[in-house]
């Protein structure tokens, strides 16, 4: 069992398989980077694979791959069945934009995955371009629908906007209800690498816009996850709000990320990483534990987006897959 510097129980890793994104998303990464990692820098399927083993056989239960966006990775279904096949029982997911799912859902299904989360931020074709910077919402609509149809789980993450697609808030809400998807809306996180012009809206004003439909009653966390369940009266409809504003879901954090050049990263808001790519490729496992049980140790308490509004995190969501 892996347990961290403060007594919290990790059990769930995210994995960022490629920095690369083929969106250009305001919060996120609104121009190419000055330059990516270099090809030879990232690690082989079977050295990401080599820590993943070491972190299941510690006690790791749920392997997410993210990106950037993990589908530009090549066979990332290949990447899939490897974990798949070490332990079919593991929740395995996938983050995604969803523009290459049309052509991949079925594939990375029959590797293994059992779910995958999709941004979807407008219904709008002109504010979804406007968001992404790119024409994107046919493909990304037509990947959710591929997705169910082959029988993927799926849930969709919002960030609402200022004066950009915050009057979108409940017609998303029922795209998703009349899909049985669930929806989770989230507080744009400021960061470094963001456009400076966006602005967030907080949990409450979310669910302001809510409320001017529905009456809505709050439940409880998912699990340790940061998302807050809430339930619509008139319909049983649930959907989760993440507010890391609030940071209270940090004293139950059970995770920690591995970006695609070997960084182990203890936390979304701060720049501490330590890296397991020499480890892994020299094929030093017990090199790569005594790594993993130093970030365990040093991993902070909370993040800090309540205190530093204006600027937040200098991490990129795109290195570490959000
Ligand atoms: P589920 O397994 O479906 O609960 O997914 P998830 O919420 O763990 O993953 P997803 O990739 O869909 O992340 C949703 C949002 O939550 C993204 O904006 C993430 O950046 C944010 N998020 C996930 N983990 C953390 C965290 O530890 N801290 C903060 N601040 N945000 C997080
Ligand atoms: N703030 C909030 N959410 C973000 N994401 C990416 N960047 C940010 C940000 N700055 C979201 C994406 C994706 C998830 C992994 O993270 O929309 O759904
Ligand atoms: Fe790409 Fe996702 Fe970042 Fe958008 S939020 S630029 S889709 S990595």
């Amino acid at each position: 069992m892996l347990i961290d510097g403060h007594g919290r129980r990790v059990n769930y890793l995210r994995v960022s398989v490629t920095e690369r994104c083929n969106f250009r998303c305001q919060y996120c990464m609104p121009e190419k980077p000055f330059s990516w990692v270099p090809q030879e820098n990232l690690l082989s399927f079977e050295d990401l694979f080599k820590f993943i083993r070491l972190a299941i056989d510690e006690g790791i239960e749920k392997i997410r791959i993210t990106g950037g966006e993990p589908l530009l990775r090549q066979d990332l279904d290949r990447f899939v069945a490897m974990i798949h096949d070490y332990k079919s029982d593991i929740d395995l997911a996938l983050t995604t934009n969803g523009y290459l799912l049309p052509e991949t859902a079925q594939k990375l299904r029959e590797a293994g995955l059992k779910r995958l989360n999709v941004s979807l931020d407008s219904l709008k074709p002109a504010v979804a371009a406007r968001i992404a910077q790119k024409n994107v919402l046919g493909k990304v609509l037509e990947g959710i629908e591929r997705a169910q149809e082959v029988g993927l789980g799926v849930k969709i993450n919002m960030v609402p906007l200022k004066g950009i697609n915050d009057d979108e808030i409940l017609d998303l809400l029922e795209y998703a209800r009349e899909r049985g998807i669930k929806i989770r809306f989230i507080e744009y996180m400021e960061n470094s690498h963001a456009s400076d012009e966006i602005r967030g809206l907080y949990g409450k004003e979310i669910l302001e816009r809510i409320k001017e439909r529905y009456t809505i009653h709050r439940l409880g966390r998912e699990g340790a996850s940061p998302s807050y369940n809430y339930r619509i009266e008139e319909n049983g409809y649930e959907f989760g709000l993440i507010d890391p504003h609030k940071h209270d879901f940090c004293e139950s954090c059970n995770r920690i990320r591995l970006t695609a050049e070997g960084h182990l990263i203890p936390c979304l808001y701060f720049d501490e990483a330590q890296s397991i790519a020499d480890a892994v490729r020299a094929g030093d496992i017990d090199a790569a534990a005594g790594i993993l049980a130093e970030v365990l140790r040093d991993k902070p308490k909370e993040n800090r987006w309540s205190e530093t509004e204006n600027e937040g995190s200098n991490r990129a969501f795109y290195e570490t897959g959000g």
